[in-house]
C-alpha cells in the first residue's frame, strides 16, 4: 500500500508563525468572504520525544507540527506504536518533550515545571487516558465531581455537572459504586465524564472508545459530538473510523511523524483512514 505524502501543514508547504493569530489562513482556502478561522488553542512545532531505554533510544515522536484551534475537533489516527499516546501525553504535559515547542492559549509551555503544568491542566485540559486512571478508592460520583471542584466549580456546580454527565452517559445508577465494580466500558465512560467535568478548553482523549462494545461506544461518541457542538476543542486518538469521521480534521501519524493532516471534507473517500486501519493488522 502507498502512504500519503508527508505533510504536516495541510499540504501548503508553509509553516505558519508561532503567535496566536486569526490571520494564518492557508493558501488553499478559497478567496472571498470566508469566516475568519478561530484563534489557535494549541500549537506544537518541531516536537520530538525520545525515550531512553536499555535497548537504546526510542524515537516515539519525531518532529510534529500541529495546530488545534478553539472549538476544533481533530482526530489522530495511526498504527499501533506510531506515537499517538506519547504525542498526547507530551501535549498535555504528562511527559516532557525532548525538543520542540508547545504553545497553549498563546503561552509557551513545554518548559513549565510539573506544578505549573498541573495548574494548567486543572484549568484548561481534560484527559481521557487509554487505560482509564480512575481513582479507585473514590466513588464514580466523586471521581467526576472532584475534577469539577479542582477546576474551580462550586460544590453545587460540581454536583449538577456530575449529575448531568453521568445521566448523559447512562451511568446515574452507578454513581455510588467504586470504579472496580464497573465494566471496562463503564469505567471508560466515567473517565470521559471526569475529563469534561471542569469544562476544559481542550479535551485530550486517547482511544475513549477502544474498550467499548458498539452500544457503549455510541454513547461516548454522542457525548463527544454534543460537547464539540457546544464549542469543545477535542484532540482524539482513535482507531475507530466512525469516531474519526466526526472530526473536522484527521491527522495521521506514522513512525512518530505526521504523514497527513487534512480537513475531512478534503479527504476523498477517506483513503488515509482506510490505509491506517489496514496497517494495524
Ligand atoms: N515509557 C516508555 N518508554 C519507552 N518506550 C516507550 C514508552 N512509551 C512508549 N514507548 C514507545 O514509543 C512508541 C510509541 O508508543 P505509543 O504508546 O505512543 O504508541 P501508540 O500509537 O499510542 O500505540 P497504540 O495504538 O498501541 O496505543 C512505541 O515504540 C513504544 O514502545
Ligand atoms: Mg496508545
Amino acid at each position: 500500500m502507498t502512504l500519503p505524502a508527508a505533510s504536516a501543514d495541510g499540504g501548503t508547504g508553509q509553516v505558519p508563525p508561532l503567535e496566536v493569530t486569526p490571520l494564518d489562513v492557508t493558501l488553499s482556502e478559497p478567496a472571498g468572504p470566508v469566516p475568519a478561522p478561530a484563534p489557535v488553542l494549541l500549537r506544537a512545532a518541531g516536537l520530538t520525544k525520545v525515550f531512553r531505554t536499555d535497548g537504546g533510544p526510542v524515537h516515539a515522536v519525531r518532529g510534529v507540527d500541529l495546530t488545534v484551534r478553539l472549538g476544533e475537533f481533530v482526530a489522530v489516527m495511526g498504527p499501533s506504536g506510531s506515537g499517538k499516546s506519547t504525542l498526547l501525553h507530551v501535549l498535555g504535559g504528562l511527559e516532557p518533550a525532548t525538543s520542540g515547542e508547545i504553545w497553549l492559549r498563546g503561552q509557551r509551555v513545554e518548559r513549565l515545571s510539573q506544578a505549573r503544568w498541573a495548574l494548567l491542566r486543572r484549568r484548561h485540559i481534560g484527559f481521557v487516558f487509554q487505560f482509564f486512571n480512575l481513582v479507585s478508592n473514590m466513588t464514580v460520583a466523586d471521581n467526576v465531581e472532584l475534577s469539577a471542584l479542582i477546576g474551580g466549580a462550586t460544590r453545587r456546580e460540581a454536583r449538577v455537572r456530575r449529575e448531568e454527565l453521568l445521566a448523559e452517559l447512562g451511568l446515574s445508577a452507578k454513581a455510588d459504586s467504586a470504579p472496580s465494580r464497573l465494566s471496562g466500558g463503564e469505567q471508560q465512560r466515567v473517565a470521559l465524564a471526569r475529563a469534561l467535568a471542569h469544562r476544559p478548553s481542550l479535551l485530550l482523549a486517547d482511544e475513549p472508545t477502544g474498550n467499548l462494545d458498539s452500544a457503549n461506544a455510541a454513547d461516548v461518541l454522542r457525548l463527544l459530538r454534543r460537547s464539540h457542538e457546544q464549542g469543545q476543542a477535542i484532540l482524539l486518538v482513535t482507531h475507530n473510523a466512525r469516531a474519526a469521521s466526526m472530526a473536522d480534521r484527521v491527522v495521521n501519524l506514522f513512525d512518530g511523524m505526521i504523514v497527513d493532516d487534512a480537513p475531512l471534507a478534503a479527504v476523498p473517500a477517506r483513503p488515509v483512514a482506510a490505509n491506517v486501519v489496514e496497517l494495524r493488522g
